[in-house]
């Protein structure tokens, strides 16, 4: 949407210079005064201003846009908090080895689908105690211990708000 609407002012911007330029090249017509110092500096350092604005202005904000865009979008349409979207690198890292998760689009297969386990209503605290403890007192095929303190928090925040998304 803002992409679209800076699109279309970038162009208006490049048509108006494009036509500006026009009307200011050519002789003047006879009589006429000759363009000032002044006025000639007006003139680039209008130019450069559009050149800057369509160079690194533009592109930036258009990455900037897109770059929110896509780390926050969790699946179904959930608009992922910081410590969620931090959370979903940590669980692509740590866990879509082993484990299915549509929101990550994780399809391992060692550990319980995380969609459907206990009909995807996951909470936090559970999947918290699962990071921490891990299974099998950690022994089994889920280890302990895979993150601690915020990180863990975060991931188990992640798994409970998409799983069964
Ligand atoms: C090496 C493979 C492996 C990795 C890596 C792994 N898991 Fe698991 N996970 C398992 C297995 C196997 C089970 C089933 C263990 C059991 O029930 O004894 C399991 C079970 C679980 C459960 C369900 C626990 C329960 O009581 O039913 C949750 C939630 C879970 N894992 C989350 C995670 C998260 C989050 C991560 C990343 C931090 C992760 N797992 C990383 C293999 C893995």
């Amino acid at each position: 949407m803002i992409g679209t609407l800076v699109f279309v002012l970038a162009f208006l911007a490049i048509g108006l210079s494009v036509v500006l330029a026009a009307m200011r090249s050519g002789r003047p017509p006879a009589g006429s005064k000759k363009e000032t110092r002044a006025q000639r500096r007006v003139w680039s350092v209008g130019i450069a201003v559009v050149i800057v604005a369509l160079g690194v202005t533009l592109p930036a904000v258009i990455l900037v846009n897109n770059g929110e865009d896509h780390a926050s979008h969790g699946a179904g349409g959930v608009q992922l908090t910081g410590a969620q979207t931090n959370g979903r690198a940590l669980f692509a890292e740590k866990c879509s080895t082993c484990h299915t998760l549509a929101g990550s689009h994780a399809v391992g297969r060692v550990g319980p689908n995380l969609d459907t386990l206990n009909g995807g209503n996951l909470k936090p605290a559970f999947v918290l105690d699962a990071i921490k403890n891990g299974r099998a007192s950690g022994n089994g095929q889920m280890p302990s211990g895979l993150l601690y303190g915020d990180d863990a928090k975060d991931v188990a925040d992640y798994v409970a708000t998409v799983s069964g998304r």
